[in-house]
């Protein structure tokens, strides 16, 4: 399929930010809310994009002005008649993405493509409520998706093959990576970040290290941003809705620490309310350990370590191996683009550090993990067998992948 126009509905914190990403390829594309302010604001964030590209000395302000004229603002449908691709990216309520999903069918020509932003919800279910559940698919940026490497194509139960390709075409034509994910909760890089995440969050609340100390050892550890500072960006309710979408999925696992609960009952929501795991403005009338001491949940001997929550995230990308969510490269690859994982200066996904550290070591780990924190760290079954085969890894020239 040629792509000559595309839409993106919802011109929120990504909405406007993706709309950018398409212009700069040279598409024209339409960008719609049904808030008028909304688009204003989705319009503007797109320009201040190309603005600091400019300022940067990255592209020309004739440049700017010949790809800002590519993004034309709408509340109305009007102008979906020829397009080709909808982005859509609306608040993150299934009732709402049907209701959007309705309304696209109507006014898109037949065999246009409709996609799916969501982080978490299921795609088959909003492509059901179409007459085209062929061509619709989930089509995950990262946030900013201006950024961000690495998108997540995810079929749906009735997306065909032909519609894939066309995504995964169109996603290379903004120079993303793509890679197709088979449709699970989180799907591939938030189901697999959630409990490293969680987990920070549980040595914090037992009062094992503070927020400062954990994210500095994790940043010295290879990442780019400690947990905390990732989870104030992201907003802590976000990281909560996610964590209630996955517990319901896979089970206390993936269950969100009280912690967590608490900030978004206070409305300490991160970055956007001014105060997360960290304060951005004014210092709050309730500090964060006083708050922590209300959750009530220290435990003395509760412990940090960067392998405490670097385990959970092995053993979460191991269970997507086992269930071929996606290939082993690929499962590396969305990690290292997605969230720009590296180890020691080195980009290297969860499978491959797992082969170099060792599957017994981690299998071990994780067992004494369950001893003392409980069975959230229960090994997959996958590591289980790797290491009853003799495949632990680099050292035995094979693991997860052969050496
Ligand atoms: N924020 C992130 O970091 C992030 C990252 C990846 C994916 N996502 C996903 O992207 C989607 C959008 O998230 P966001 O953070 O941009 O949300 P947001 O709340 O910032 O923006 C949503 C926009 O949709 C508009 N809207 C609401 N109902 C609408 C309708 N019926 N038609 C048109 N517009 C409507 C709102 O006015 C708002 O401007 C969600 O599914 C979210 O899970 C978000």
């Amino acid at each position: 399929m040629y792509i000559f126009k595309a839409a993106v509905v919802g011109a929120g914190t990504m909405g406007g930010a993706i709309a950018q990403v398409i212009s700069y390829s040279g598409l024209p594309v339409v960008l719609k809310d049904i808030d008028a302010k909304a688009v204003e604001a989705g319009v503007e964030h797109a320009r201040s994009i190309y603005q600091d590209r400019v300022d940067k000395g990255k592209m020309s302000a004739t440049d700017m002005t010949n790809k800002m004229a590519l993004i034309e603002g709408a509340t109305t449908y009007d102008g979906f008649d020829d397009v080709d691709i909808v982005v859509e990216a609306v608040p993150e309520k299934m009732e709402i993405k049907k209701a959007v999903f309705i309304e696209l069918d109507k006014v898109l020509p037949p065999g246009s493509v409709i996609v799916s932003n969501t982080s978490a919800l299921s795609i088959s279910e909003m492509a059901a409520v179409t007459g085209r559940s062929d061509r619709i698919a989930g089509l995950h940026f990262f946030n900013p998706p201006n950024v961000m490497k690495l998108v997540e194509v995810i079929p749906g139960t009735t997306t065909t093959t032909e519609t894939i390709e066309d995504i995964v075409g169109f996603a290379q034509t903004l120079r993303k990576i793509a890679i197709v994910v088979k449709e699970c909760p989180g799907f591939l890089v938030n189901r697999v970040l959630t409990p490293y995440l969680i987990e920070s969050v549980y040595c914090l609340q037992e009062g094992a290290a503070n927020a400062e100390d954990i994210d500095a050892a994790m940043v010295d550890y290879g990442w780019p941003m400690g947990p905390f500072t990732l989870g104030d960006f992201m907003g802590i309710d976000v990281g909560a809705d996610v964590a209630i979408t996955l517990e319901a999925a896979y089970g206390k696992r993936m269950q969100s620490p009280q912690l967590l609960n608490k900030m978004v009952e206070v409305g300490r929501l991160g970055a956007k309310s001014g105060m997360g795991f960290y304060v951005y403005g004014e210092e709050p009338e309730q500090s964060l350990d006083a708050l922590i001491e209300q959750v009530g949940a220290s435990n003395p001997s509760s412990r940090f370590s960067p392998e405490r929550l670097m385990y959970q995230m092995i053993n979460e990308a191991a269970r997507c191996a086992e269930e071929g969510v996606a290939s082993l490269p690929d499962i590396d690859t969305a990690m290292i683009a997605g969230l720009g994982m590296t180890v020691e200066g080195e980009r290297i996904g969860p499978l491959a550090l797992a082969d170099r550290l060792g599957l017994d070591t981690i299998l071990n780990g994780l067992k004494e993990f369950v001893s003392q924190y409980g069975p959230r760290f229960t090994p997959a079954a996958i590591l289980e067998q790797k290491v009853a085969a003799g495949e632990t890894g680099v050292a035995k020239g094979r693991g997860f992948f052969e050496y």
